[in-house]
């Protein structure tokens, strides 16, 4: 479903300009390249009488003025994007997706010239031609993209790199759009094990095993399904020592159960495996630039129906830790799932910290909107790598708070604890649940249910899935992680 485009990095070449089908983008700092002087003497001063506009004057940096079938040249558009010299990597890469975005099947021209920044400018335009759809009238592939830089070598080496995440971020947006009749647990465990190609230790837990370890928390979410309940343990080896544990929660599609959801919005709930589509897309991308680093993914996959099989609410489950949880309401299924995952990642790795991705509350939208995914955890200086990957990466994301405060809400009269906390700090309950599944080891839980699949588009990603946590999670593991 995916379609990357085709970059090519290539010395400037005036004379390819006139005959260049499809669009032309020249990128503008504070003077006019001898690039940008041939381009207004090709289209009789169109150059620069636009750049002389108001309108210019209200561009900002990593933005654009289109001028319509130029006179002079065969494209259909030349796109003039303000980008100086000095502008830093989220306003290159927003340049960038500006071209993506109207990627045509004739393809693009870019002259970026001897811009620093020009690999960056690169990475946003491929991440933001992304395509995802079923519609059987066939549209053109995007055309190829032709870069045109002073030093091409170096611009390529310098993007080299970003290859690897690219596919991870497709990886996890193909996941996370994929509706639920398609990507079933099975079908999702089967791409997951397709990983062992490029190198990932991929290995499928079934539901006896499953049974057989006591993950009951999690089975009990799955029993009202045709689909069986599976936990991929995904694992990359490029480093020494204890590994960092990422674990996400893959409800391929939730309903709610027996405290079955309204109607309106169901259908987003095709999503609710992001996390796991988080973990995925991360383990790509280590295994494809073949990090030096020791990382394991779990996932626990899932679908959540009813059923007459399916748990009730006020059902009493037995999580794999043996503490005993009261399932008040079948809809918050995603804690069930990941107390026993984090459970068994503690117990199998002893990771050196664990990371757990999940869209796991309506309630962390109502705090933070789309923008910014919510942080929780019992170690600071975790927390703070992770914001500080989040914002160097350009992806929201903010510190929730845990203190034992909230514990009291999800006490339980029957078992040891229940699975919602009530009407307030839906976020904070469902962290604080989690909690109980975490002993002494770093933790960071990131609720991602507001920015996996945000209502619009967004700088980098169209309508629907933006892979929101690879970029991040990718820059954690080569900061904090890495030899
Ligand atoms: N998967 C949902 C959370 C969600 C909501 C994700 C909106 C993405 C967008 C989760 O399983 C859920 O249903 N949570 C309930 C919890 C409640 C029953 C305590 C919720 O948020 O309403
Ligand atoms: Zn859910
Ligand atoms: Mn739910």
């Amino acid at each position: 479903m995916t379609h990357p485009v085709a970059i090519a990095f290539v010395q400037t070449d005036p004379e390819a300009f006139a005959t260049q089908r499809g669009r032309i983008a020249l990128i503008v700092g504070a003077a006019l390249s001898p690039a940008g002087r041939r381009l207004d003497k090709l289209t009789r001063g169109a150059v620069s009488r636009a750049l002389a506009s108001e309108a210019w004057g209200k561009v900002k940096p990593g933005e654009s003025l289109v001028l319509g079938f130029p006179a002079g040249l065969a494209a259909e558009a030349l796109e003039l994007i303000a980008l100086d010299r000095k502008a830093g990597q989220e306003e290159a890469r927003k340049a960038g997706a500006r071209i993506g975005k109207t990627l045509g099947p004739e393809g693009a021209l870019v002259i970026a010239e001897g811009h620093p920044r020009a690999a960056e400018l690169a990475f946003g335009l491929a991440l933001r031609a992304y395509r995802f759809d079923y519609h059987t009238a066939q549209k053109p592939a995007p055309g190829a993209v032709t870069l045109m830089v002073a030093k091409p070598e170096e611009v390529a080496r310098a993007a080299a790199p970003h290859a690897a995440l690219a596919e991870g971020v497709f990886f996890t947006r193909d996941l996370v759009n994929e509706p639920a009749n398609i990507l079933t647990t099975g079908d999702f465990a089967a791409r997951l094990a397709a990983m062992q190609e490029i190198g990932l230790d991929v290995e499928i837990l079934e539901e006896a095993e499953l049974a057989e370890l006591g993950l009951r928390a999690l089975l009990a979410v799955g029993q009202g399904s045709e689909s069986p309940s599976k936990v991929v343990v995904m694992r990359w080896n490029g480093g020494e020592g204890a590994p960092l544990a990422l674990v996400g929660k893959g409800v391929c599609f939730d309903s709610g159960g027996i405290s079955i959801k309204p109607a309106a919005g169901m259908e987003e709930m095709t999503m609710d495996m992001g996390g796991a589509g988080v973990v995925a897309g991360v383990m790509r991308t280590l295994a494809l630039r073949k990090a030096r680093a020791n990382v394991v993914g779990l996932v626990g996959l899932v679908e959540n129906m009813p059923d007459g099989r399916a748990q009730r609410p006020g059902d009493i489950v037995r999580s794999m830790k043996g503490d005993t949880i009261e399932v008040v309401n079948t809809d918050a299924e995603g804690r069930l799932v990941l107390a026993d995952v984090l459970w068994y990642a503690q117990q199998r790795f002893k990771p050196r910290a664990i990371i757990d991705l999940a869209t796991l509350t309506g309630a962390i939208i109502v705090a933070l909107g789309h923008e910014r995914a919510g942080v929780f955890t019992n170690d600071d200086a975790l927390c703070d790598a992770v914001l500080k990957a989040a914002k160097a990466e350009g992806e929201g994301a903010w510190p929730m708070p845990l203190d034992p405060a909230y514990d009291a809400l999800i006490t339980s009269r029957l078992a040891d604890i229940k699975n919602t906390g009530g009407r307030w700090g839906g976020s904070i309950t469902a962290a604080a649940f989690l909690k109980k599944f975490v002993v002494d080891v770093p933790w960071c839980h990131i609720d991602i249910a507001g920015v996996a699949l945000p209502p619009g588009e967004t700088m980098l990603a169209p309508k629907g899935a933006t892979g929101w946590g690879v970029m991040t999670l990718d820059r954690l593991i080569r900061e904090q992680f890495e030899a």
